[in-house]
């Protein structure tokens, strides 16, 4: 493939995605599912692409994650037949989208619940749709965003509100260590892993000898999936950065730069003493320069000339976005006006939710896959 002439065609800003480190990103996880015995099921909000989603199937996975009804209804529409929400949904007209969607293609959709508020919404709705939900209780292993914290005393109740009503299903129990993303390296990384492992079969445990059964304990993260080696009692994990990666996991030490499928494509459009202007800004990078505490000194990404993507000797800093808009810091080297940028950026995730499409760079050209989920908030 000409990289060189289609970079310098192009219109930008575009998000390319390398194809071949895509591949390796997904075979690697799914290996690493079958090698510890858990099954895979990948969060589809990193890519929220059904061509991706598909592939993730045919490596093995089991089902798709999602966080919203919106992305559950593109998946569902695209032939999902397995989706697990892992963010509570606790609206009734938000429940109707969802189970109208399910029950017109015969699907199985799982939900994460923390409150009796949600149980009750969703025993609603799913008794009025006739049809049985798969509930998940959500457990907060430190991240402290949803879940019940392992002590409470709810966790029993709640457990057995959804194991007794008739329309809906225990699946078991659901963690997300997002505070793995503050983990200065991988064994700090790994320690989290191992803390949420641990805390998980506690509260599994516990409910088993309360006498009930819970047949799934679901864990996933990329950072901490990628550092432990522990997995017992642990049934699924669910990473979905991994098939991209960042600047986020490559910080807590756990991937390198070159496994990092997704970057920028940029034109410098301007620029003066201090930085390169390109036409890249936080409509497209995003403004995110961390996420739960983790914050880094590469700004809203690693840039490099087009010509010399990953090239250390090379490399710059994104350094101020405004909306259009992405100040690069010089750092010595001169660029030509008009000439390419190439961006790592920060994170992967939210920068893919603002694309319409991905720029495919395969073996054989280019190809064009749409971000099918893309803004699917609801
Ligand atoms: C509930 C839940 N599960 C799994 C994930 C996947 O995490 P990661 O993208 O770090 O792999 C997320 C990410 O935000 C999440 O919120």
């Amino acid at each position: 493939m000409k990289t060189d002439t289609f970079f310098n065609e192009v219109e930008t800003p575009a998000v390319l995605l390398d194809e071949t480190r895509l591949m390796g990103n997904l075979r690697a996880m799914q290996g690493l599912a079958d090698r510890h015995g858990v099954a895979l099921r990948p969060h589809a909000k990193t890519h929220k692409s059904l061509e991706i989603g598909r592939r993730q199937i045919e490596l093995g996975a089991s089902g798709i994650t999602v966080a919203t009804v919106d992305e559950a209804l593109v998946f569902l529409g695209g032939g999902f037949r397995s989706i697990t929400i892992a963010r509570p949904v606790v609206s009734s007209s938000k429940w109707d989208r969802l189970l109208s969607a399910t029950k017109d293609r015969s699907a199985e959709v799982r939900v994460v619940t923390d409150s009796k508020e949600g149980i009750r919404v969703a025993g609603e709705r799913a008794a009025a749709h006739g049809l049985a939900v798969g509930m998940f209780l959500k457990i907060d292993v430190g991240l402290h965003r949803c879940g019940l914290l392992p002590e409470d005393p709810h966790i029993g109740q709640l457990a057995g509100m959804i194991h007794d009503h008739r329309d809906l299903e225990f699946r078991g129990i659901l963690s997300h260590a997002g505070h793995v993303y503050a983990s200065k390296s991988q064994l700090d990384a790994s320690g989290v892993a191992e803390s949420e492992r641990r805390t998980m079969v506690a509260v599994r445990d516990a409910l088993v000898a309360d006498g009930l059964p819970v047949p799934e304990v679901s864990v996933g993260a990329t950072p901490a999936v990628l550092a432990t080696e522990g997995f017992e009692g642990i049934t699924e994990i669910r990473p979905g950065n991994y098939v991209f990666l960042d600047l986020l996991p490559v910080r807590v030490g756990v991937a390198e730069l070159s496994d990092v499928a997704l970057s920028v494509l940029a034109t410098v459009i301007s620029k003066n003493e201090g930085y390169f202007v390109t036409d890249a800004g936080s409509k497209t990078l995003t403004s995110d320069t961390g996420v739960h505490g983790m914050t880094g000194n590469q700004g809203f990404g690693l840039a490099y000339p087009a010509s010399g993507f990953l090239d250390s000797n090379r490399e710059m800093i994104v350094e101020k976005v405004s909306e259009e808009h992405g100040m690069v810091g010089r750092n010595g080297f001169d660029l030509s006006i008009g000439s390419k940028i190439r961006v790592v950026p920060v994170h992967s995730c939210p920068v893919a939710n603002l694309a319409r499409s991905y720029v495919v760079l395969t073996p054989d050209g280019i190809e064009s896959w749409p971000v099918d989920a893309a803004g699917g908030s609801r």
